[in-house]
């Protein structure tokens, strides 16, 4: 429990740093820190009371199944300002207990860049072992390196967010983040791009994406017809059964 004196100095600091969000990184489209850390909150408060849903049992047992301790690869799909769909593969790193799905990128990437603009995005799994496809939406908030120095012993959500996911990193997957700008025109010059990097703090480029699923549905191939199911988030959380 955190003392009174505490409590007040990390209020202030929360206002200092919503007053005065500095960008992780110049050039990059700002994310809105003070709307970022208010999201988290919300996130986490709204899922906690729908703890344990159907889907994510499913979806859970289905990713253990399938990928044990290994990496879990998925198609994230995000669109740009013009409404132009761009999909790609990435890790979900982790689901929490109140369902929100997390993914680490660089802050330099387009994906980031999309999200900020348009936060609609899309999970599509496959888990050939259960012939079964997963796909989750709904609203990316990408979590940044905003907190300002003053703020930082505070331990706010955010630094958690970010410091226990570079923690769990590889130094060999930490080294991306070291990269010359990704999407650019190729650097010609291989030692640009460090094998390994052992730093024990994120950089600012590194970013966690934190989903939290507003739709899921579920399509089994297994029996015939095939079985189809969707959950959405309306005040409660429903299901239907689909034609397939
Ligand atoms: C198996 C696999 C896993 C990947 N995992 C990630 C990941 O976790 N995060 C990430 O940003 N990119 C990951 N990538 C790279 C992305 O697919 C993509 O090329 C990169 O993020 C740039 O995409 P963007 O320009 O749309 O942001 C992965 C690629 C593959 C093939």
């Amino acid at each position: 429990m955190k003392s009174t004196r505490n409590r007040r100095r990390h209020c202030r600091d929360r206002v200092a740093a919503i007053q005065d969000p500095k960008p992780a990184i110049q050039n990059v489209p700002c994310v809105n820190f003070a709307r970022t850390t208010k999201n988290i909150t919300k996130i986490k408060r709204h899922f906690s009371r729908r703890a344990f849903m159907e889907w994510l049992k499913e979806l859970r047992d289905g990713l253990d199944a399938e990928f044990g301790t290994g990496p879990r690869v998925v198609t994230l799909a995000t669109v740009d300002l013009t409404g132009w769909p761009h999909a790609r593969m990435v890790v979900c790193r982790r689901i929490d207990d109140d369902g929100t799905v997390y993914v680490v990128s660089d802050a330099r990437s387009q994906k980031n860049m999309q999200v900020r603009a348009r936060p609609a995005a899309e999970f599509c799994f496959w888990l050939p072992t259960r012939r079964t496809q997963f796909r989750v939406s709904g609203d990316i908030v990408p979590v940044a390196a905003h907190v300002p120095e003053t703020a930082i012993d505070l331990e706010s959500e955010t630094t958690r967010v970010r410091r226990e996911a570079w923690e769990k990193l590889s130094p060999t997957a930490r080294a991306l983040f070291a990269w010359p700008m990704p999407g650019e025109a190729r650097v010609d010059d291989d030692a640009a791009f460090v094998k390994s990097n052992d730093a024990t703090s994120a950089p600012d480029n590194f970013e966690v994406l934190l989903t939290a699923p507003r739709a899921v549905e579920r399509l089994d191939l297994n029996t015939h017809p095939h079985r189809r199911r969707r959950w959405m988030l309306e005040t409660e959380w429903v299901g239907v059964d689909l034609n397939p």
